[in-house]
Order: structure tokens, then C-alpha cells, then sequence
């Protein structure tokens, strides 16, 4: 690595109180160059998944001996472990300012909650989404009327299409909206209050994909008024396998259970006619069947407590200097066009995609990685309408998430997304910097080959 690499970006240094990112695992991972030697790793793609905290791992770990059944089990660990799951709860509820008739559901993921409340709309919802959300906010409304809404050039036209189009529905039917807070390629923030407002302004209901919002910015679901909000445990730094749905009970209590079976269940009995009579829970439980997973939930509370006590103000300014740096930097690279559906002064997240001319995405992303032991993405990243407009691309044949087959050195059709957060050091964005420029500057110092619609190092 070129020695002038990490002091290729010159910025005003993070503000103070937040000089130091927070402290997460993998830190000082080292990872083998192809050019030789090793070199920490640069996790920057946290906008797939965010390595855990320290404090969540700590945490985890010190509930692990106590590990016991939940809601199931009369021995003094189920009563602990039961006794936290439920704690669990309130402190998700603080953490996104829920009301106090609010329910906090846990699930798998983002998706996993999407597809619950999907499967939860009442008869004859319309749904309306915008074409740039990410696959799991687009697709799970397939039982539902969907009206979806071109991509908007700035935030207010967002507001002005959903509008239209509500304006245009049956007034007395149930409707929903989907938005996403922060845009998982783009960083881009959503005017979520504003389109909440529109919503409801129209009798629909919103729900917040803040899959990319909660690890960065405080939600308030009061003040954003929204009706539900959707959130991964893996992105906000506790890869656990869970995530959460929390908003209004009403819905919930009336769909059908998400998963039929034991927990969802408050009492089973035989029929004279030999059947089966069940009473659901019209708790969050309804929609929590099986053995819930303690460990998952446990480190999504864990996490939601450590960024609460860092303070948001603090997490925020330090990554908006980090923004400033990479933005910065990127700008002065001339063959670098960063994706924007909002513009230059849009306010964000840690999430930007980026092409580069003469590059195929894929490759670059691989010599990022192979010769500067940096990861990002490369790809469409689950969001294919959005990344084609942004690109003026066609649909190409290729898997889901999937990159299109290009040889190096070809144009790209999909992009490179770098994104970071709370765990980020200065020294990991500098050297991403530092990398683009190396190598648009000089070229990749390796030799790759596709394999598969993928470029990978020679050997
Ligand atoms: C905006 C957005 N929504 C939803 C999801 C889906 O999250 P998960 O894969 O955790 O279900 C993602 C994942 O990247 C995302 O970025």
C-alpha cells in the first residue's frame, strides 16, 4: 500500500466529543493482501450487515450461562430469561418512542416484519410504494392492491406522487404506505414525517422501513407519527437473528397468527366434532410462535441501550464527518459518479454507491478488497428498480442481489456501494479514499478472472 495512502484526505478532524468510534468486534482482524502481507480489515458494508458491538457481545456473553426457555418454564432461569425477553421489549419501545398502546413484536429481520404486517393488512388494503425501496419493502405485498410510485427527484415530488395518488383511491378502504427512512443506496433520508402526515391526511397508515435508519439516527414513532416501524438486529450492530416490527396492536390483534403453534397459543382444545379450538394471544405473542430467541432479542435491547448512552448527537456528528471525508474524496476522483436521487445537499446516511468509468463495479470492488483489505458491496443491493434508474440501465438476466456478468475492464451495470457507522475509524475511510484513487489512478496491481458473474484474484 502506497505510503501516502492514509493521508490522502484532508478534512476538519470529528468533532470532540465523538472522536472515538465505538468499539466493535473484528477491529483487529487481519486479512491476507494478494500483493502479500496483511492488513486490518476495513469493514465497510455495514449497510448489509454491522459488526456486533463490544458492549452487545459483552452482554450477550454475560447472559449466555443463564440461557433458559422463555414463557415456558417454571425453573429460575426460564424465569430469568422470560424475565429479560420481556425487559427486552420495553426497552425497544423506549427506544423507538413508541406509544403506549404500541406492541413490540420481535421477528427474524426487516423483511421477516414487512412480511408479517403483509400478511396482516385487512381485507381490500391498498398498498403504495415507491419503486426505490429495497426488495422487502417492495415485494411483500402480494395479496394486496399495489400501487407503485415512480422514483421522486427530490423529496418534496415524494410527497407530491403520494399525495396524487392517494387523492385518487377508494377513500374508505384501508390503505398502507411504505417508506423507507434512509435509502440502502443512496444513504439518502426519506421525509418520512411529511409522508406519514400525507398519509394519514388520506385515512392510509404508514409503516418505516428504518432497516438503515435506526443504526444511525434516533426514531421517535410519536414524532414521525408513523403507524409501524421495521428494523434488523444485525444492522444495528447485534447479529443476533432478530429484528422487530413495533406499532399499532389493532391490525396485528385481528390478522391470523404469522406462525400457528405453541407461544401464539393461549389455550387449545378438542370440538365434540373432533376438531380443534384455538385462542390466539392478541399480545405481540400472537405473532410469535415457537421458542422465541432470547439471545437475539437480548442484543438488540443491549445495542439499543449502548447507542442510546453514547447519544445520537455524538454517533451522528461523528458520521457525518466521516460522510464529509468520503464525499470529499470521491468528488475529486473525476472518473467517480456517486448515485443521488436527491442531490449534493440531501442530508444522509453512511451509505454511498458510486461507479466508476472504465470499471466493472464487481472488480473494483474485488481489488478493493484483495489488494487493500477493504469490503464493500458491489451489486444492485436488493434494490434493482432503483440502482437501473440511478444507473439509465435495463434489466439485465441475473441472480437476486446478484451481480451481471461482465468481464474486467467492461463497463458496469451495477454499482459499489461503501458504508459505514458508530464502529467506524478514520484510518478505514481514509484508506477506502486513498484505495479509489490508487487504483483509478494506476490500475489494479493483480490479475482477475469472472467466475460465475464474479471477479475473483487470479491465482
Ligand atoms: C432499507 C432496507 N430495508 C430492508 C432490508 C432487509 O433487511 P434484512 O435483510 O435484515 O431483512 C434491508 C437490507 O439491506 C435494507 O437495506
Amino acid at each position: 500500500m502506497s505510503a501516502t495512502l492514509n493521508a490522502a484526505v484532508a478534512t476538519a478532524p470529528a468533532p470532540a466529543a465523538c472522536a472515538e468510534p465505538l468499539a466493535v468486534l473484528g477491529r483487529d482482524v487481519t486479512v491476507p493482501l494478494v500483493t502479500g502481507g496483511e492488513v486490518t480489515y476495513a469493514a465497510l458494508d455495514y449497510a448489509a450487515s454491522a459488526p456486533a458491538l463490544q458492549r452487545v457481545w459483552d452482554d450477550v456473553a454475560a447472559y449466555a450461562p443463564y440461557y433458559g426457555s422463555v414463557h415456558r418454564g417454571a425453573g429460575y432461569l426460564s424465569q430469568l430469561s422470560t424475565d429479560l425477553f420481556e425487559q427486552s421489549r420495553a426497552t425497544v419501545a423506549a427506544f423507538l418512542d413508541c406509544r403506549p398502546t404500541d406492541q413490540v413484536v420481535f421477528t427474524r429481520s426487516t423483511t421477516d416484519s414487512l412480511n408479517l404486517l403483509a400478511a396482516a393488512l385487512p381485507a381490500g388494503c391498498q398498498v403504495f410504494v415507491f419503486e426505490t425501496e429495497h426488495h422487502a419493502s417492495l415485494l411483500p405485498w402480494t395479496d394486496a392492491q399495489v400501487t407503485y410510485l415512480d422514483a421522486p427527484r427530490t423529496p418534496d415530488e415524494a410527497v407530491a406522487l403520494l399525495e396524487r395518488a392517494l387523492s385518487d383511491r377508494d377513500p374508505y378502504g384501508p390503505a398502507l404506505v411504505c417508506v423507507t427512512g434512509a435509502s440502502n443506496v443512496t444513504g439518502e433520508l426519506w421525509p418520512v414525517k411529511e409522508l406519514a402526515a400525507a398519509a394519514h391526511a388520506h385515512g392510509a397508515r404508514i409503516v418505516l422501513d428504518a432497516a438503515q435508519l435506526a443504526p444511525h439516527h434516533p426514531v421517535s414513532v410519536r414524532d414521525l407519527d408513523v403507524d409501524w416501524v421495521a428494523f434488523s438486529g444485525h444492522k444495528l450492530y447485534a447479529p443476533f437473528g432478530s429484528g422487530v416490527l413495533a406499532g399499532r396492536a389493532d391490525w396485528l390483534q385481528q390478522a391470523d397468527p404469522y406462525l400457528a403453534g405453541g407461544g401464539a397459543s393461549r389455550k387449545v382444545s378438542r370440538r365434540e366434532d373432533g376438531g380443534v379450538d384455538v385462542e390466539w394471544h392478541t399480545t405481540a405473542a400472537r405473532h410469535e410462535a415457537g421458542s422465541p430467541n432470547v439471545i437475539g432479542v437480548h442484543s438488540i435491547a443491549s445495542a439499543c441501550r449502548a447507542l442510546t448512552e453514547a447519544g445520537f448527537e455524538n454517533l451522528v456528528a461523528r458520521e457525518q464527518h466521516l460522510i464529509a471525508k468520503v464525499r470529499a474524496g470521491l468528488a475529486e476522483v473525476p472518473a467517480v459518479r456517486v448515485l443521488s436521487l436527491f442531490g449534493d445537499d440531501a442530508p444522509r446516511v453512511g451509505v454511498i454507491s458510486f461507479v466508476v468509468d472504465g470499471w466493472n463495479s464487481s472488480h473494483f470492488a474485488t481489488a478493493l478488497s484483495a489488494e487493500y483489505g477493504i469490503g464493500v458491496r458491489d451489486g444492485l443491493f436488493c434494490a434493482h428498480p432503483l440502482v437501473r434508474t440511478l444507473l439509465g440501465s435495463e434489466p439485465q438476466a441475473q441472480g437476486e442481489c446478484g451481480a451481471p456478468e461482465a468481464a474486467p475492464g467492461e463497463r458496469s451495470l451495477n454499482a459499489i456501494r461503501v458504508s459505514f457507522g458508530a464502529g467506524t475509524p478514520d484510518e478505514h475511510v481514509d484508506r477506502f479514499v486513498g484505495a479509489v484513487r490508487e487504483l483509478v489512478a494506476d490500475g489494479a496491481k493483480w490479475q482477475y478472472r469472472t467466475e460465475e458473474g464474479r471477479c475473483v484474484p487470479l491465482r
